[in-house]
Parts: C-alpha cells; structure tokens; sequence
C-alpha cells in the first residue's frame, strides 16, 4: 500500500473510532466568517486535528482546528471547524488532506463554502455564488502532483463537472424557495496570502472569473479526482482590489461575512434538507 493511503486509512479509522458506523451523507467546510454553524450541529462529536493521525496540525495559537461531526437538518454530516489555506505554506496536498479522509469515510457530498471578493461589477458585497467552475493559473501547485494513488482516483482526471450540475440545480432551486437572489459564476483562485492587484483582477474578469479567493479550488480538485459530488458556495465580502477607489482588508471581509451569515447558514441547511 501506498504512503498516501494508510495515512488517509489511519487517519479515517481514528475518526471512525470516534463516531462508530455513522453514515455521513455530508462534508462541510465553512469559510472565513462563516463558521458559525458548526455550532448548530446537534450531538456534535469534536475530533481535534491534533489527535488525528497525520493531519495537518496548525501552530497558530487560537488556531487549532477541529472536526464537528454530527446531525444538521436530519443528514449526519462531517463540518471542518478550521480549513488549511495554501497561503499559511501547508503543501497542496496537505490542504486537501481532509477532503481525501472525507472520501476514505465514506462522505459521498462535500460543500465547499468561502470568502471571495467580488469581480463582476454588477453584483456586490454579501451577495452568495454558486461556483460553477474554477480558474486556477496563478499557481502551476495542483495538489494531485506526485504520485497518483489509483485507489483514490485516475491519474488524469476529468474537472467539467468538478462542481456538480444536480447540486448545482439544488442549490438554484433551495435559493428560489427561500426568496433568495443567488449569483452564478465562475471563481478564481489566488494564493494569497496578499489580496490581488487591481491590475490582477482586470486581468481575471477578462479571463471570465467573477470571483476571486484564497481556498476552495485544491479541495475541489482533490473531490473531483477521488469522486466526491461538490457544491461550492462563495460569498462576495467586498468588491475585488482596484473597483472601489479603497484599500482592501480583512475587517470588510469578515464584517461582510457576519451581515449575511443567516441568509447563508438558511441556504446550506436548506439543501442539506435535500441532499
Ligand atoms: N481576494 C481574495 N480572497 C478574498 C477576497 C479578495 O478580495 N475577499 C475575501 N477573500
């Protein structure tokens, strides 16, 4: 057996050994001020990143990172209380570790949900997007590099429905029901951890994106080649570098965040529901 595997395979029986034969219908992994609703989990089971085998463990005090594992809206789901960003300099493939244990689990759904800044201008902050594709050439990095493990995936994978059309048709649908305007489009990663350049983003809405972030897009590739079903969910906390006449910060980021964490955490459970 390969490396990759018994470490995915340890990692996911020491969960296992936490949450005993629980059928996880979700994974979730909740984006930079979003992360609240982990806390609506009901008997969460917390395994801490540190105790599970190989996972990446962040040194950052405050930062420990923890999986919440329990039921939301009647589905058992897998929710990541922290994710690991590229920018932070873990390697590509221990940002998508995680996703790569979900999938060992047994997890058949993955939400990914974000942070971004907003690229199209006629959108604004605390608008929510549903992904439907990813753009992602500012860094050659892709986390399937190396060694493929046939077990887990093909070695060249397919990425034109990384972001899956019948989750991508619940979540319309769960948004209509809920009176909810939601965008559509297409996100762009950057490694960060600098916000773009205005000229960066000009650069990226001619390209077609209309988001720009710092996550998401490894995770998906390690869903789409190991076969996990994946929603993405972004949320525009501000206009991206260079379309307002004002510098950029995190405090906006997070600021945006709180004001539309109900609307957002009402449309993930709402299609959880559904799943
Ligand atoms: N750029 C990249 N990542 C982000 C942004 C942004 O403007 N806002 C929130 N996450």
């Amino acid at each position: 057996m390969q490396d990759l595997m018994r470490k995915l395979k340890e990692a996911g029986a020491y969960i296992r050994k936490q949450i005993g034969d629980m059928q996880l219908d979700a994974g979730l992994v909740l984006g930079s001020g979003l992360g609240d609703m982990a806390q609506e989990i009901k008997n969460p089971v917390f395994v801490d990143y540190k105790d599970i085998p190989h996972f990446p463990v962040s040194t950052v005090p405050g930062h420990a990172g923890r999986l919440v594992i329990g039921e939301l809206e009647g589905k058992n789901v897998l929710c990541m209380q922290g994710r690991f960003h590229f920018y932070e300099g873990w390697g590509m493939d221990q940002v998508v570790f995680p996703v790569q244990v979900m999938k060992i689990l047994g997890v058949k759904n993955l939400i990914l949900t974000n942070a971004a800044g907003c690229i199209n201008k006629s959108w604004k902050p605390g608008d929510l997007m549903i992904i439907n594709d990813h753009i992602k050439l500012t860094t050659s990095e892709n986390p399937m590099r190396g060694h493929n493990e046939e077990e887990l995936g093909l070695r060249f994978f397919d990425m034109s429905r990384a972001y899956d059309p019948d989750l991508i048709a619940l979540a319309k649908s769960v948004a209509k029901e809920q009176g909810l305007e939601i965008k559509e489009g297409v996100y762009m990663f950057f490694a960060g951890p600098s916000f773009e350049t205005p000229a960066e983003i000009r650069a990226a809405r001619i390209l077609g994106a209309d988001a720009a972030g710092m996550s998401t897009v490894p995770e998906a590739i390690a869903a789409a080649h190991c076969g996990l079903k994946t929603l993405g969910i972004s949320c525009m906390t501000n206009m991206a570098a260079g379309i307002l006449d004002q510098p950029l910060g995190h405090d906006e980021v997070l600021e945006t965040g709180l004001k539309v964490k109900k609307s957002f955490s009402a449309l993930i459970k709402g299609i959880l529901r559904k799943i």
